[in-house]
């Protein structure tokens, strides 16, 4: 209902802003606010993302929320305390976690993702809300409140898997980004941005799922008719750990400022689990990219990519030429 749904956002915001504070004035969120400075978040990325701290085994947010007249059942149903096994009352969902708000298109909190402060591969490092009736993961791009404006009046958005991504990407001065939260990219998500942008730029993580994640989301927003370039980044890197390596001039130039076009992002996927030396890798090499190639209408570009082909693997044009000719 209507209330309900008023409710939850109401104590989306109280939350997100009992955990900022946290974070921020208490002695319980000095291990939390070390862990973000030495990952590189500044005070105002903290402030502007509203960033806060959930405290370990507790039942604080919800002892909160019931002082201030909300009923926990249904807070429950909003994904911020769980009933206990005895009945007895409410603990938190959110523990000993970072708490990052997910926004709604009008900058309203809905949700959270909570990261751990180890990486002790114990828990989950993160931690999200459930689907409620105010948040729907298949609807929500991180950062595309504060994103809209800029992505407007530069017609291109950069798409990333993670939060921390965007945060840095920020840092950066990229104003342009959002983040898909995971590698689950949605119809939905994609005409968001392309009510928006024309251009999308893909920056996915170094590692098998990015590349993955990457080609499938090059793959449904050419279906949606946008102009879709991908950014490569180093093995193993993603951009946040990019940008504090190499720093954010780097980032900008290098990686975002060279982005590939679909086919040469093809050439690099296909290259990158291959030794060219051998011949097995370099049949199957050719055939991936001809693969593709066969989707592909423009001559210029078939004769370009043949060329290309025929330049990594110092196989003639000519017979890459004829297998195409066969596949198609
Ligand atoms: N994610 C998630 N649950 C997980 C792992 C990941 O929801 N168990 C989502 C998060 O939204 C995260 C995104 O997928 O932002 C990308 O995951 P990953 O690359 O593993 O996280 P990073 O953003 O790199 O986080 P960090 O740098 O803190 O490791
Ligand atoms: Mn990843
Ligand atoms: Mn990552
Ligand atoms: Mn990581
Ligand atoms: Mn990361």
């Amino acid at each position: 209902s209507r209330n309900e749904f008023k409710q939850m956002f109401e104590a989306h915001a109280l939350a997100s802003n009992f955990y900022n504070h946290l974070l921020l004035n208490t002695v319980e969120g000095e291990e939390a606010l070390q862990y973000l400075e030495k990952r590189g978040f500044t005070r105002d990325s903290i402030e502007k993302y509203e960033i806060g701290w959930s405290l370990d085994n507790s039942s604080a947010l919800a002892d909160l929320l019931k002082r201030k007249g909300f009923d926990l059942k249904d807070m429950e149903r909003a994904g911020l305390c769980i009933m206990k096994d005895d009945g007895t009352g409410f603990f938190d969902r959110f523990r000993g976690r970072i708490m990052f708000p997910l926004q709604d298109d009008n900058g309203a909190v809905i949700a959270f993702s909570g990261r751990t402060l180890s990486d002790s591969k114990q828990e989950a490092k993160y931690l999200n809300s459930p689907e409620t009736p105010i948040f729907e993961k298949s609807r929500i791009l991180y950062n595309f409140h504060n994103a809209r404006l800029n992505v407007r009046k530069t017609g291109k958005v950069i798409l990333f898997e993670g939060f921390m991504d965007t945060i840095s990407a920020n840092r950066a001065d990229i104003l342009n980004s959002v983040a898909v939260m995971g590698t689950s990219l949605s119809d939905t998500h994609l005409l968001k941005l392309k009510r928006i942008a024309k251009e999308v730029i893909i920056c996915c993580d170094g590692d098998n799922a990015g590349w993955e994640a990457a080609k499938r989301f090059a793959v449904m927003a050419i279906k949606k008719g946008m102009d879709v370039q991908i950014a490569l980044l180093p093995e193993k890197m993603d951009p946040d750990d990019y940008i504090s390596e190499y720093g954010a001039d780097a980032f900008r130039n290098k990686i975002i400022g060279n982005p590939h076009p679909y086919m040469s992002f093809i050439m690099a996927y296909a290259k990158r689990s291959k030794n060219l030396s051998n011949q097995n890798d370099v049949l199957q090499f050719i055939h991936e990219v001809l693969e593709e190639l066969t989707e592909r209408t423009s001559p210029v570009e078939r004769d370009m990519y043949i060329r290309m082909i025929s330049d990594e693997t110092g196989i003639s044009k000519d017979a890459i030429n004829q297998q195409f000719l066969k596949m198609i």
